[in-house]
This record gives C-alpha cells, structure tokens and sequence, in this order.
C-alpha cells in the first residue's frame, strides 16, 4: 500500500506539483499572515533622561506571550531579546543600579517564572585594515580599532509611525548608524536585501557613512558578541538561499543559532545574507559580498563591563563573538564610495526561511509546466490509443 503511494506520489507531473506548492505556499502564507503582535514602544522606562544613553523598550504581545526588546547605547550598543510565556509580563529598571554599572539586577522581567529565553546581541568593535595587496585576507595591518563601548551615540530617534529608531555615532567627520526595526507581523524590508521578517523578529541596519579610510585601501570588519545563559551552544549554518528574486545575486543566507545544550531545537537566531551594499541607494554593482569568521568563545563579562544593558540584566553571561568582514579581493576599497551597508535579522525561534515566490513559481509552471503538460497529453493519448488497442485485441480474438 504505501509502495503504491509512494510510487504515485512519483508519478504527480511537476504541473501538480507546481499547483499543488502554489496552494500550499498561499494556505501557509495566509496562516502565518495571521499571526499577529501587538507592538508599544517606550523610551527609557521609569526614568526621563538618564545619562550615558538611551533604553528602548519594546512590548510585542502575543496571544499568550511576549517578545521584549531592549535596545541600549549605555555603552556598546547592544539589542537584548526576552521571550516570556505570558501576555502580561513586564520589564523593571532600577536606574541606579542600572547606571552604576557594577552589579547585575538592574534590569528584570517580571513575573521572572514567565521568562523562556533571552538572548543579546552587542555590537563590540569596528576595525579596518589596510589592505595592501588587496588579498581582503585580514591578517594584518590592523588600524587601532573602534571600540564602539567609548563612542559618543545620539539620542535615540524614533520614528513616529512605526517602532523604528536610529542610532548613530560619530567616526572622525562620519558616522556609524544602527537602525532598528521591530516587527508585528511578517514581511520584507524594503531596501535590499530584502529580508523576509517573522512577527518573531526585529531588524538591525549597519550603515557606515563617511568614515574617513586611513588608507585608501582600507576595509572594515564588524565585531559582533552574541550572550546568552548557561548552557547554550551557538553556531552559524551557511543555507543555500532558493529565491534571488529580493535579493539579486546572492544565494546565500547566514544564522547564527543558538541551541539549547543536548537539544538541536534553535531558541533563537541572528540571520543575515553575506551582502553588504557600497550605496544608500543601491544598484547591482554597488553589492559587495562579505563573509563571516566562526563564532569563538569570549569572556561575557568582558561583553558585559562594555554595555550597561549586558551588566544590568545577565547575572552570569556567556559570550560568544564573530567577526563580518566586507568585500572581497579586487572588489572596490571603502573610499570608492565611502559607504556601506549591511542587514541582520535578529529574533526568537527558528529563522524564517524563504519560500519560492509566486512570481518564480509562475515562471517555473509556465516554462517547465507547459512542455510537461504537452508531454503528458501526448503521453495519455498514446497510453488510450494503446488500452484501446489491446482492449480491441481480446475482442476480435474469439471472431478469429
Ligand atoms: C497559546 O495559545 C494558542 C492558541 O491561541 C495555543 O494553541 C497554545 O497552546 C498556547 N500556548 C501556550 C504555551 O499556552
Ligand atoms: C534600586 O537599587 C538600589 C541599590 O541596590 C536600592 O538601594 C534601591 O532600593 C533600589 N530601588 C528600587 C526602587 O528598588
Ligand atoms: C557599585 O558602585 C556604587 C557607586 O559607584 C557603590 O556604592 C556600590 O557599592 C558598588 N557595588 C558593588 C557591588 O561594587
Ligand atoms: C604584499 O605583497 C608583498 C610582495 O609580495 C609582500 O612582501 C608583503 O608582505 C605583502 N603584504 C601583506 C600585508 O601581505
Ligand atoms: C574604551 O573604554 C574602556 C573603558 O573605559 C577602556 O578600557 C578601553 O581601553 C577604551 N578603548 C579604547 C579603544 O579607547
Ligand atoms: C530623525 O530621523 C528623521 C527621519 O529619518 C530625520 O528626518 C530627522 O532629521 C532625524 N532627527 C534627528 C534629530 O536626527
Ligand atoms: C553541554 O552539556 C554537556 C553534557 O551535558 C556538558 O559537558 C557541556 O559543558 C555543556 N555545554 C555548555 C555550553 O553548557
Ligand atoms: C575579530 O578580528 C580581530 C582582528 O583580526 C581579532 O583580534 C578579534 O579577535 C576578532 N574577533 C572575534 C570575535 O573573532
Ligand atoms: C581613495 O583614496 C586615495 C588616496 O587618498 C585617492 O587618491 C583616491 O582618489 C580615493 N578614491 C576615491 C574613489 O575617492
């Protein structure tokens, strides 16, 4: 019986099938479209003005549970997620533990019971090499880096329509700029890559804008510290991305996952595509391929001393840190435009993967449907012409 099955399945023509994913991908979306968070921003909880920096805090409630997000310039900037198991928990700051920086307790969620999973992503250092023989191997010649903790940040902007804030910091007459979007619902970014957002994640844009190179063959790297609790394994899997559609040429997707130790379920994740754009208003030729080196252990309470929002609320971090790296070799040096860009997801669950699009599924059913469908007509008028055949054999038999 399920031989049958199995050989019939084999059977289905790609046409069916193509119809069949069509349906399937539409049901799937519309389910998901369903899921929905209700989003509410606040600035600085409990306190107007605290110095050093601002604490973003945004609510995204669920049925029956909520997505904190904390987003910090006390220090590195970091964005620390908190998944709790209820609609009603609540985040508290005592700011003057918070700012004395020295103990941890100065940020919780409460009732504590409901928390799930927390995770942190610090944004650490920002390090440019020269890179003499244009190898893009950063190996050496290392300029002092940036150590993003001792940066001057401004005043969070928020945007008035959507939970969306700009962070920026100045590097000599430039700036580095982080730009967060929390989201309630899924969807795409607007700009490329285009990342495909779940109403479990959040979105993070790098943008580094006329930092002056001090040489003119000068590239950057990204230093990214990722904490956590106890027991916690991360890792990044590099998956082979099906749709370029959104994001041309790339066919990649990075995610940093954290697992639960013994367990292979992802509790969270960073997701991004190993593209880094050359211009605020990209064209195909201002994409600049970056790459990542694997995650290595660090001191958390390194990571901690470097962000109030790290020290305030994990009692014992663990900290693992990776390095992005942008360009290749004989891809463009920063100074050709002086920008870049670059794009993370960050979020709770398993990172959403890309479905084929509507649009690619009508262009494989057209070109490869057509022909099978052709194929198979032609096959079924044999096939009847054949049983009607052999049906007509048995049948004249008895007259011979
Ligand atoms: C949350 O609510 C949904 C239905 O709204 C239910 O299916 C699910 O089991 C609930 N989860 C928990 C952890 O209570
Ligand atoms: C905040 O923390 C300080 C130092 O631990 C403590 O003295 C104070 O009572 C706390 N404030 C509140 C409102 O809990
Ligand atoms: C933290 O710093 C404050 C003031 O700077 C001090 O009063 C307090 O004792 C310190 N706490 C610890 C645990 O070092
Ligand atoms: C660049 O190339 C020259 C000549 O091959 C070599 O001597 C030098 O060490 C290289 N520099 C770096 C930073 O790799
Ligand atoms: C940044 O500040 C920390 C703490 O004040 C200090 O230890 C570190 O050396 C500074 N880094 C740089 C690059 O100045
Ligand atoms: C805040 O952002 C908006 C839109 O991005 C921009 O027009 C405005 O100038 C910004 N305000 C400040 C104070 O940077
Ligand atoms: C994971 O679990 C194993 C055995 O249970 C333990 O030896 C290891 O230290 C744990 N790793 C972490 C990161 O907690
Ligand atoms: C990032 O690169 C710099 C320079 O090679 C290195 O010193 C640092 O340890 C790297 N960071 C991580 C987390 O791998
Ligand atoms: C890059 O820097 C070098 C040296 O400062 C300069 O000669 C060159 O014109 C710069 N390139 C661009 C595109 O600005």
């Amino acid at each position: 019986m399920s031989a049958a099955v199995a050989r019939g399945s084999r059977l289905v023509p790609p046409a069916v099938a193509a119809v069949v994913v069509v349906v399937v991908v539409c049901l799937a979306g519309s389910a998901r479209g369903a899921f929905h968070r209700q989003l509410s921003v606040e600035l600085n909880p409990g306190s107007l003005n605290p110095p050093g920096g601002d604490l973003l805090h945004v609510r995204a409630v669920g049925a029956n549970d909520t997505l904190h997000y904390l987003f910090s310039s006390q220090g590195a900037p970091a964005l620390l997620l908190l998944h709790t198991d209820s609609a009603s928990s609540a985040i508290k700051v005592n700011w003057t533990q918070f700012l004395a920086r020295n103990t941890s307790g100065g940020l919780w969620v409460e009732p504590e019971s409901s928390l799930l999973f927390s995770s942190a992503l610090v944004f650490s250092r920002l390090l440019e090499y020269d890179d003499v023989n244009d190898t893009a191997e950063p190996t050496s010649q290392f300029f002092p880096p940036y150590d993003l903790q001792n940066f001057t940040w401004s005043r969070l902007n928020l945007s008035d329509s959507a939970p969306n804030a700009l962070l920026c910091g100045g590097v000599a007459q430039g700036s580095l700029c982080l730009q967060l979007a929390v989201f309630g619902e899924e969807g795409r970014g607007q700009a490329w890559p285009r990342l495909l957002h779940s109403a479990d994640s959040s979105q993070l844009e790098v943008r580094l804008d006329n930092v002056p190179p001090r040489s003119p063959r000068s590239r950057f790297l990204l230093e990214l510290q990722e904490v956590g609790g106890a027991s916690r394994l991360s890792r990044v899997d590099v998956r082979r991305s099906i749709d370029d559609e959104f994001t041309p040429s790339i066919f990649k997707v990075s995610q940093w996952v954290s697992l639960s130790n013994g367990s292979s379920d992802v509790l969270g994740f960073v997701q991004w595509k190993p593209v880094a754009y050359r211009r605020s208003r990209p064209v195909l030729e201002d994409a600049t391929p970056c790459r990542h080196s694997e995650p290595v252990p660090g001191s958390g309470d390194s990571v901690a001393s470097s962000s109030m929002l790290i020290r305030a609320f994990f009692a014992a971090p663990r900290s693992a840190g990776l390095n992005v790296s942008f360009g290749l070799a004989g891809e463009p040096f920063y100074n050709s435009t002086g920008f870049l860009s670059w794009t993370l997801l960050v979020g709770v669950g398993s990172p959403p993967v890309d479905a084929f699009s509507p649009l690619v599924i009508g262009i494989m059913a057209a070109g490869l449907g057509t022909p099978v469908v052709l194929l198979l007509l032609g096959g079924a008028y044999v096939c009847v012409r054949r049983r009607g055949g052999a049906n007509a054999g048995p049948a004249y038999e008895p007259i011979n």
